[in-house]
């Protein structure tokens, strides 16, 4: 099936100067880019965007670090996209990421971990409009 999915090129990746080799990943994996944008989040857009997380001790150190720099939002769109973004990323520990994967490779910790992507369709169907208009997704 056809969907579409929320991805995140974390403030770590963008000063990593890894925005290309991430995107590139997507592309040979046949996840098309159908929106992009560069962005810095505040504080409150972050804890907004990880509501579900707030009552993790992790939390404001996640909103710190997220608010902290550019991030690249952008949707992908592909068969199974949703899945197959979350297997080319690899676990949330690079440390327990899969070899060849994007935390495996690129990622310093569990937090810095440089991508997000929506985790089901219910969190991509908040997350794609939290960054993107219904007039930005129509290619
Ligand atoms: P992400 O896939 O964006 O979803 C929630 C984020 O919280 C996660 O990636 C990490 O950046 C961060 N995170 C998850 N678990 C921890 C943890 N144990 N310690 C610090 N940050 C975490």
């Amino acid at each position: 099936m056809t969907e579409r999915t929320l991805s995140m090129i974390k403030p770590d990746g963008v000063s990593k100067n890894v925005i290309g080799d991430v995107i590139r990943r997507f592309e040979a994996a046949n996840l098309k880019v159908i929106a992009i944008q560069m962005r810095t989040l505040t504080k409150k857009e972050a804890e907004g965007f990880y509501a579900v997380h707030r009552e993790r001790g992790f939390f404001s150190s996640l909103v710190t670090f997220m608010s902290s720099g550019p991030l690249v939002a952008l949707v992908l769109e592909g068969e199974g996209a949703i899945l197959k973004n979350r297997s080319l990323m690899g676990a949330t520990d690079p440390k327990q990421a899969e070899a060849g994967s994007i935390r495996a490779d690129l990622a310093g910790s569990i937090e810095e971990n440089i991508v997000h992507g929506s985790d089901s369709k219910e969190s991509a169907d908040f997350e794609i409009p939290y960054f993107f208009s219904q007039l930005a997704l129509n290619g």
